[in-house]
């Protein structure tokens, strides 16, 4: 495979494949230009034909001339490398997925059928659809499932020779010779796939209120939580005829969303909308609605999304249902029509906030709110444009509102410090849920924990990392006093691991030994 790149990138020369993007202009033995990936006012990009590389020496972004094509592009580099070819008319051998993979992805494929077939004759599963009003349709468009028994799953594996193979994807766990158990027993199972319409994975929910109500497929290879969207394969070609995505919170709103003709909606799977999502979408649209329930953790959850929207060059539209609302819940009710005047009435984010200005709504707060969204535009001359809009509106100089910029715009590094401890997360969470009245004075916190909690307290979510806004504690209040008392300053502190907490939650609910109040954990997921 490698051989091919290397082959390929002797061909090509990198003047050849930048000029087909930007235009260059020679200097001595180089060529340079306004770098296209950072606002650039004086040229900073050079292109070096002997070394048949590429340097910005503003921002440090360089490569060669398959890394270019990938980064302006937007496209990994196997990709890149694949359209530059197909431009070269160079026939380019790159060994498609490795064998395993295409053979879990095979064995999911079939799996996937086979839940299907099981919910035809499953009663249950097949009442508690047409309970939630779903159509025949729509099970099939979704190919949704059911899991009846494991030991049925793992007969039908064996005779598939998938076994071996799919206890890699964690779907099923093995607790004994011969002996496995279904992750999704007993639950209906949705299938989620990726962008090209594959199966890489199953979310399933409880059809009695038995255990979390929902469980996903664990990470692997072929799942990456992250990196899904769900309905995409569905949803990608309506997205691009509509020219906008909705995107909102829950399997069951995509299925009713796309049941009621609202096919360009899709949804994260339980974790917050992040920067790999954004990408995603902006690859296949310009606007994405954000349809989420209007109470306290709807409005959070859209808090966090519009940084990594607006960075990918995104317009936003948010939309906010009647509070304790999500879409299924609002279409069944108000129907589609009600929902489409919404949609349509909604109003562009930073558009919404001038209008909230002129309509004198607590103006300081949207100031605040208005600078901090800002600053996330990747197109300064866009984002200074609303910036003098907003000096119009409020009288406010621009430069005292260009000081109220946020400050950091760099994505947080993936593994910036040191994992947080349960405690912390905890605490964080209830910070966000909460929004408790607490001094951060009194608490005895690690320079990390307090900067997040400060930014927590402005609501400025994206520096919150995903161990605690994908954080599912049920008991979020018992839970969040406990660590309060923990952080408390002059109290030793004590580490609960998660292990020992999920142990002490057994043993209380198990009337167990000692009825613990304080302490008393329901963790999920
Ligand atoms: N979710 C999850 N694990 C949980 C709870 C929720 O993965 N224990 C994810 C699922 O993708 C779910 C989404 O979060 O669809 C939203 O969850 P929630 O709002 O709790 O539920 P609804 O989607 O409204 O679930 P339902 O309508 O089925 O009750
Ligand atoms: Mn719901």
């Amino acid at each position: 495979m490698s051989s091919d790149i290397e082959d390929l990138r002797r061909e090509i020369d990198i003047v050849d494949v930048i000029s087909e993007y930007l235009s260059l202009e020679r200097v001595g033995s180089n060529y340079r230009t306004n770098c296209p990936f950072h606002p650039d006012r004086t040229p900073s990009f050079y292109v070096s034909p002997s070394r048949q590389i590429f340097k910005c020496f503003g921002c440090g972004v360089g490569g060669d001339a398959i890394k270019f094509v990938s980064l302006y592009e937007n496209v990994s580099y196997i990709q890149a490398a694949l359209q530059i070819a197909r431009r070269y008319g160079i026939r380019l051998r790159i060994k498609e997925e490795p064998a395993e993979k295409a053979k879990i992805l095979e064995v999911l494929e079939e799996v996937a059928r086979f839940y299907q077939r099981k919910l035809k004759e499953s009663k249950e599963a097949v009442e508690y659809l047409k309970g939630r009003g779903i159509d025949t349709a729509t099970i099939r468009r979704f190919g949704l499932g059911y899991s009846p028994s494991s030991e049925e799953l793992v007969r039908f594996l064996k005779e598939i020779g998938g076994l071996e193979v799919y206890e890699k994807t964690g779907n099923v766990s093995k607790f004994g010779e011969d002996k496995f158990r279904d992750l999704f027993l007993r639950r209906l199972v949705i299938p989620i796939k990726d962008q090209k319409g594959r199966v890489v994975g199953f979310g399933g929910r409880t059809l009695e209120g038995e255990g979390p109500k929902y469980v996903n497929s664990p990470e692997s290879d072929v799942f990456k939580k992250r990196e899904l969207l769900f309905g995409l394969p569905e949803a990608v070609g309506y997205m691009k005829d509509l020219g906008y995505a909705i995107v909102v919170e829950g399997y069951f709103d995509v299925i009713r969303m796309h049941q009621e003709g609202f096919r360009n909606a899709v949804a994260p799977l339980g974790t917050s909308f992040g920067e790999a999502h954004a990408k995603i979408l902006s690859r296949l649209t310009k606007k994405v609605y954000l349809l989420f329930d209007g109470d306290e953790a709807g409005r959070r959850a859209v808090r966090v999304a519009v940084p990594y929207l607006l960075r990918e060059d995104l317009e936003v539209y948010p939309v906010f249902l009647p509070e304790g609302k999500d879409p299924e819940d609002f279409l069944k009710e108000e129907g589609k029509a009600t929902l489409k005047e919404m949609l349509k009435g909604a109003r562009e984010l930073f558009s919404g906030m001038l209008w909230e200005i002129k309509e004198g709504k607590e103006v300081e707060a949207v100031v605040k709110d208005f600078m901090y969204f800002v600053s996330f535009m990747r197109d300064e001359i866009k984002a200074y444009t609303l910036i003098s809009e907003l000096s119009r509106a409020t009288k406010i100089p621009q430069e005292v509102l260009i000081s109220q910029k946020y400050k950091r715009v760099e994505p947080p590094k993936e593994e910036e410090g040191p994992r947080l401890s349960f405690t912390e997360r905890v605490f964080l969470k209830g910070l966000m849920e909460l929004k408790p009245r607490i001094n951060l004075e009194e608490l005895d916190l690690s320079p990390r924990v307090r900067e997040l909690a400060e930014a927590i307290l402005r609501e400025e979510y994206y520096e919150v990392p995903e161990e605690v806004l994908n954080l599912k504690v049920s008991d979020i209040k018992g839970c969040f006093e406990e660590a309060l008392s923990r952080l408390k300053i002059d109290i030793p502190r004590e580490e609960v691991s998660l292990r020992e907490a999920v142990r002490e939650w057994v043993r209380t609910h198990r009337g167990g030994i000692r009825p613990f109040k304080r302490r008393r954990q329901r963790l999920e997921t």
